[in-house]
């Protein structure tokens, strides 16, 4: 078993935090999309679902708007409010997903004893396409960065969700 993997069980719910850079745009859009697929599924009990930036440039911001309304396009709402990442993220979480290099290597440096490095991924170490690693910033761009953000972040929470869903007891 990965070492990220445990049981999961309504009393033990298993916690994921998607982080990225601002808290506003990638990392708002997983939880928002996770949330959908685990509701979906009517797991809701066995989740508890967040996300968080490394940086704190939009703390308390509700996600972009073009964030929103790609993902309002696919039915799904997301409901952040930005807030930073913090060192008690890394002990209180199961699965830390970082979108990029730069935000995982910005969690993994808040680990200086290195004591929970095994429980920080790439998001797109889910992602069952080959190709590039990170989840691309899409804040400067237009919106089909803002849409391609999303197909990447939806293949790879439902790969996600599939892998977690074999450890629910
Ligand atoms: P995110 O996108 O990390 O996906 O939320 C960004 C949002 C804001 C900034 C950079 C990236 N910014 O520089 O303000």
């Amino acid at each position: 078993m990965s070492d990220y993997l445990r049981p999961i069980t309504k009393e033990n719910p298993y916690k994921l935090c998607f982080v990225c850079l601002g808290n506003i745009c990638r990392s708002p859009t997983a939880e928002g999309i996770f949330i959908h697929k685990v509701k979906e599924a009517g797991l809701e009990l066995y989740f508890y679902i967040d996300s968080s930036g490394t940086g704190a440039y939009h703390i308390g911001e509700r996600a972009n708007s073009k964030s929103q309304s790609t993902a309002n396009a696919h039915g799904v709402h997301l409901p952040s409010i930005a807030r930073r990442f913090e060192y008690q993220d890394l002990e209180e979480f199961d699965l830390i997903l970082a979108m990029d290099s730069s935000n995982y290597r910005n969690i993994l440096h808040m680990d200086k004893a290195e004591k929970y490095s095994s429980k920080v991924k790439l998001m797109r170490e889910f992602d069952p396409e080959p190709g590039d690693k990170e989840v691309p910033d899409p804040y400067y761009g237009g919106l089909q960065g803002f849409e391609n953000v999303f197909q990447v972040l939806d293949r790879s929470c439902t790969n996600l969700l599939n892998i977690l869903k074999e450890h629910i007891k």
